[in-house]
């Protein structure tokens, strides 16, 4: 049943009229070919199924900041939230208005702010290396030990062309809620965003949040269930909503594309498709899982 429905979804996705349109503002991303799509699924009894493009490497982009959310937590529990908040916004990833309306302290750990200072608490102790290299090993020991590598040109553009990532910065430093210099925190962050993964990657680097993984020491269960909630609530941005209404179970999105969304107990899912829509997230992505929650009755409502 499974399989025939990912056959009908790729079929309907590859048809699509209308993809959404790439990222420009990263100009790696500016030119990937719209037209791929894969999706990827690991179940509870360790089966995993796929379609489509799903040995292609993408960059994460933003669904980095569910795995450097969860180091996080892990590493500092919940003295986290005194930088970061856990309520959803009506504005845009990389508002800025955002940030001084809250006195510096971003909404969400998934907005690009928010994330920043997530890395900004990871950087404690480390150097911008080091940190790197536990995020890999993280995302590493989720996949289950298999070789990612970081695009190192993709972070080089965004670090030259990120101005809004920047001013972000620069803003969370002056209310002082950035211990590390702003260049030392965003090149970390760009390079966490570059870390390269394919959807079968993806899909299994999901199943800590879906509570399949076997490995028990990734993060505690009550982390899960916060990071959970907070995909469900914050991890679309402003078509967080949206999203939870179409779909019905937690997702993080990337302006690369890729979604990773989890069904509690049921599925760890990755799709990637690069167009987006007006939010910034996969538009057929998000069509497909809405497609996948119907067919499978996996809405967690
Ligand atoms: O910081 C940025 O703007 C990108 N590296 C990541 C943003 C992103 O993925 C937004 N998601 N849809």
């Amino acid at each position: 049943m499974l399989e025939q429905t990912l056959t009908r979804i790729e079929k309907d996705m590859r048809e699509a009229p209308d993809k959404g349109l790439v990222a420009n503002y990263i100009p790696e991303l500016a030119g990937v070919d719209p037209n791929q799509f894969a999706m990827s699924i690991c179940l509870a009894d360790g089966q995993q199924i796929s379609c489509g493009d799903s040995t292609t490497d993408f960059s994460l982009q933003s669904v980095s900041k569910a795995f450097t959310l969860a180091m996080a937590l892990g590493r500092f529990g919940n003295g986290l939230w005194k930088r970061v908040g856990r309520e959803p916004t009506s504005n845009a990833f990389n508002s800025v208005v955002d940030l001084e309306l809250a006195g510096g302290r971003p909404p969400n750990p998934f907005v690009n702010a928010g994330a920043i200072v997530v890395t900004d608490a990871l950087l404690a102790g480390r150097s911008p290396k080091e940190t790197l290299a536990e995020i890999v090993q993280f995302v590493k020991a989720a996949i289950g030990d298999e070789k990612i590598y970081i695009n190192h040109e993709m972070a080089r553009s965004e670090n030259i062309t990120g101005h809004r990532n920047w001013s972000l910065a620069h803003f969370l430093k002056s209310a002082d809620n950035l211990e590390h210099e702003c260049d030392l925190t965003l090149g970390t962050y760009f390079h966490q965003c570059a870390i390269e993964v394919n959807c079968q990657q993806l899909a299994r680097a999901g199943r800590f949040l879906a509570g399949l993984s076997s490995d028990d020491d990734m993060i505690a269960k009550r982390h899960v269930c916060s990071i959970n909630a907070l995909m469900m609530t914050c991890g679309h941005y402003n078509g967080s909503g949206e999203f939870a209404y179409r779909v019905g179970f937690p997702g993080k999105s990337g302006v690369s594309g890729g979604i990773l969304a989890i069904v509690p107990g049921t599925a760890s899912i990755a799709v990637w498709a690069p167009g987006l829509n007006s939010f910034g997230n996969s538009m057929l992505g998000t069509i497909a899982l809405e497609q996948l929650s119907r067919t499978m009755g996996w809405s967690v409502f």
